[in-house]
């Protein structure tokens, strides 16, 4: 099979927003105990991070992580989590019915997003609180004033203020198992009291307004016209989240990014029909703060009322890789608008890194794309002309045999084509045109390949993992592989 893609210094996207690689560390399972905190693990150190899993970590080169929920964060009392451990409440979290000690909070979740070279996207609870937990967090996080609570986080040992930027108005709220659900005239209301004291707290940061939990729902479209009705002029994101199950069909399971681009399109023109119908001189932009895949062996109920359950792992496949990184591309095709995107989660629960309690830790398949193209995929993604063959499904029409991003970083000199070849039994040879650049070469291509779509990664072996390809031979993307291009110009 034989395809051909044009790029046009001329013809640019936009820049992207390096947000766009954030990740999600939530009170779910193990993805803070026995994940990114364990004071008794050999490699724990000072504060009980595991040493192991933030040099994982850092390998994601993560600009920022939500945190701290996701559906935890409808019932969590932030102050439970701050100063002295010894006095904090150990509580019965109702999201994931699971013991709850309190030993991380945000003075540590902080901490750790230093030490991991990353930044925290914080997040008030909307369901069981309000307005005023919501101001006395920012302050507490963020005021440098001589009052009450920019005083006890002194007290706490923290004589500078945290500066957390991003702040998410909630979690789901719309969701149907969410604690204290929200309609969208009930959240709308809730969300203009929040934004207002928490930006006279603090008018610096940035708010991120609650879209549907997924395409799927009952109310959705009417849910994001209703609550950007009311709060517009007040958030500068509108959060969407997608979750795709691993489909058995893998020829549909591969057409997902095409559906979640059509997702973003369909979101983005309720954001604009919201700011003509204002005549708002504001465009509002998309934080895609949960995005993933639902991996096989996935348990979202625990057996029993424990401290850091095994909830929400799962394995993922080489196949599974392919959809993260083409789920990726569509991230990258949509940066002039999503700002911000969040792989959910990092560790242990639907995550890239898994843990052994007290023991080792594993890159699952979904690690791999979604490092090299964090790494190498800085700067502008640029418009492209693609030609190729399509498929159809009973479910999807037109679907191209490549998917692809180009990125351009002009500091590098260089351009990246990210490629997934769909094809399930043909190799495709690509011709790839670089226009108004100059002279052009390939110097590197990265492939991730197996023949196996099943092929699971595993503590004693990371059998899916990139492999570096002869740049000098002509570019071919074999059947059902992952590709980075990268050219100097
Ligand atoms: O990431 C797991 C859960 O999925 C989150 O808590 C929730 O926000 C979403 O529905």
């Amino acid at each position: 099979m034989k395809s051909k893609i044009i790029i046009n210094k001329n013809f640019t996207v936009g820049k992207i927003d390096d947000r766009l690689y954030g990740s999600f560390v939530e009170h779910i399972g193990r993805v803070v105990y026995n994940g990114i905190y364990d004071p008794e693990h050999e490699t724990a150190d000072d504060m009980g991070f595991r040493q192991d899993v933030l040099e994982a970590v850092k390998e994601l080169d993560i600009p920022i992580v939500r945190y701290p929920g996701g559906n935890y964060l409808s019932a969590y009392n932030w102050e439970d989590g701050i100063g002295d451990k010894a006095q904090r409440p150990t509580k019965l979290d109702l999201a994931w019915r699971s013991i709850e000690t309190n030993e991380v909070g945000i003075d540590e979740f902080q901490e750790w997003a230093k030490r991991a070279g990353t930044s925290v996207m914080m997040a008030v609870n909307m369901g069981t609180r309000g307005a005023d937990e919501a101001r006395e967090c920012v302050e507490y996080c963020n005021s440098d004033t001589p009052t009450y609570w920019a005083d006890k986080r002194r007290k706490n040992g923290f004589e500078k203020p945290f500066g957390i930027k991003t702040w998410c108005l909630g979690n789901e709220m719309g969701g149907l198992g969410q604690i204290c659900r929200k309609t969208p005239d009930e959240y709308g209301r809730l969300a203009v009291d929040c934004a207002k004291v928490m930006k006279l707290v603090d008018p610096s940061i940035e708010l991120i307004l609650c879209g549907s939990s997924h395409r799927g729902m009952p109310r959705f479209g009417e849910w994001e016209l209703t609550v950007l009705n009311y709060a517009y002029e007040l958030v500068d994101y509108l959060s969407i989240h997608q979750y795709y199950g691993s489909d058995d069909n893998i020829a549909d399971f591969f057409a997902k990014p095409c559906d979640m681009d059509d997702y973003i399109k369909s979101v983005l023109a309720m954001c604009d029909s919201i700011k003509a119908y204002k005549k708002s001189g504001k465009r509002i932009m998309l934080s895609f703060d949960e995005w993933n895949i639902f991996g096989k062996g996935l348990v979202a109920e625990p057996k029993a009322v424990e401290k850091a359950p095994h909830l929400f792992e799962c394995e993922y496949t080489f196949a599974d890789a392919l959809v993260i990184g083409m789920m990726m591309m569509t991230l990258q095709n949509n940066c002039d608008r999503v700002k911000i995107a969040c792989l959910a989660q990092l560790v242990n629960a639907i995550a890239p890194i898994m843990t052994e309690n007290g023991g080792g830790l594993w890159r699952q398949t979904i690690f791999y794309p979604f490092k090299l193209m964090s790494k190498n995929g800085r700067g502008e993604a640029m418009k492209t002309a693609i030609y190729c063959d399509t498929y159809s499904t009973s479910k999807h029409s037109d679907i191209p045999y490549l998917a692809s991003s180009v990125i351009h970083n002009d500091q590098k000199r260089e351009i990246v084509i990210f490629a997934v070849n769909r094809s399930l039994d043909e190799d495709m040879e690509l011709d790839a045109t670089i226009e108004d650049f100059g002279e052009y070469r390939l110097v590197e291509h990265i492939r991730i390949y197996s023949d196996d779509l099943n092929a699971t990664n595993s503590i004693n072996d990371e059998k899916i993992h990139p492999e570096a390809v002869d740049p000098n031979r002509a570019t071919v993307l074999k059947k059902h592989s992952w590709n980075m291009l990268r050219y100097k110009y």
